[in-house]
């Protein structure tokens, strides 16, 4: 579905509002079990493309205002506060004022970023997969040296090297209809929409101060075998937002949702159920 001149996104079931928001380079269709489930289990579960991504590529010449660095002018650039700020618009579209904010990874960056401009319109944050530091100064230049690479050769290069640390061992060796969903989310990314989050990811600012102001019940959320996000990063998390629990999931990497659906649906749904 898609609104005016906002993102695409689904929206399903009824109930308690979930905005669930993907990570790099993918799009809402990475959270199909999610929709599925707890739509079905008493909640609103609305699922944006995020600009750049998906059904949403269109968006990303919308931000050319953004940009600050010279060097790649021709390049978009998408912050994790336009993003949040379309989530917002979307929720106001749909008559949203409060919601549950689950991100992963990317998610959770713009996750933070939203609590931060409008703290009274989540209910609750679920953060998977992420972590609330910026990068250092080589995260910055290897992200930049990954723009350059999608621009010009496409995504081929980055699904190959991305997915087996995105997944786990075990479900590289015994999932292949996850493996081949991801590579194909990808491969079918836009390399220019990727490109403007990937610098906005680059750019985007130091939450870790942040973190002992959340006042809503928190939900981490980290695969046992994380190497992007490890365990240590979400121990981080939950070590300061006051009123938080840690989820562990094991036989999983960075994608969670996508690695162990019923662990992950069954850890949303108890949480979600306990705030109610
Ligand atoms: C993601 O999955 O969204 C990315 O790994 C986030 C990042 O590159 O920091």
């Amino acid at each position: 579905m898609m609104i005016g001149n906002t993102l695409a996104f689904d929206d399903a079931g009824s109930g308690a509002a979930v905005v669930l928001l993907h990570g790099y380079p993918f799009d809402r269709s990475m959270w199909r079990e999610q929709v599925d489930f707890l739509s079905t289990t008493g909640n609103r579960v609305v699922a944006p493309d995020l600009r750049g991504f998906g059904e949403s590529v269109a968006q990303t010449s919308a931000c050319e205002s953004s940009e600050t660095n010279h060097r790649l002018k021709s390049v978009p650039l998408t912050t994790m506060a336009d993003m949040a700020r379309d989530v917002a618009a979307l929720m106001d579209e749909l008559k949203i004022d409060q919601a549950a904010i689950c991100g992963l990874s990317m998610g959770g960056y713009i996750a933070f970023e939203f609590v931060h401009l409008f703290p009274t319109r989540a209910r609750a944050l679920v953060l998977a997969g992420t972590r609330a530091p910026a990068d250092n100064e080589q995260e910055r230049q290897t992200r930049l040296q990954q723009v350059k690479q999608m621009l010009a050769k496409g995504m081929s290069g980055i699904a190959e090297a991305s997915l087996s640390k995105l997944l786990a061992p075990r479900t590289l060796a015994e999932k292949p209809e996850v493996v081949a969903r991801l590579r194909e989310m990808i491969l079918r990314a836009d390399p220019q929409g990727a490109s403007a989050a990937q610098r906005g990811m680059a750019a985007r600012s130091d939450y870790s101060d942040d973190l002992a102001v959340i006042n809503v019940p928190t939900l981490v959320v980290v695969g046992c075998q994380d190497p992007i996000r490890p365990v240590a990063d979400a121990e981080f998390m939950h070590d300061r937002i006051r009123e938080s629990n840690l989820e562990i999931i094991e036989d999983a990497a960075h994608m969670t949702n996508m690695e162990q659906p019923i662990v992950f649906n069954q850890a949303l749904l108890e949480f979600l159920e306990s705030i109610h």
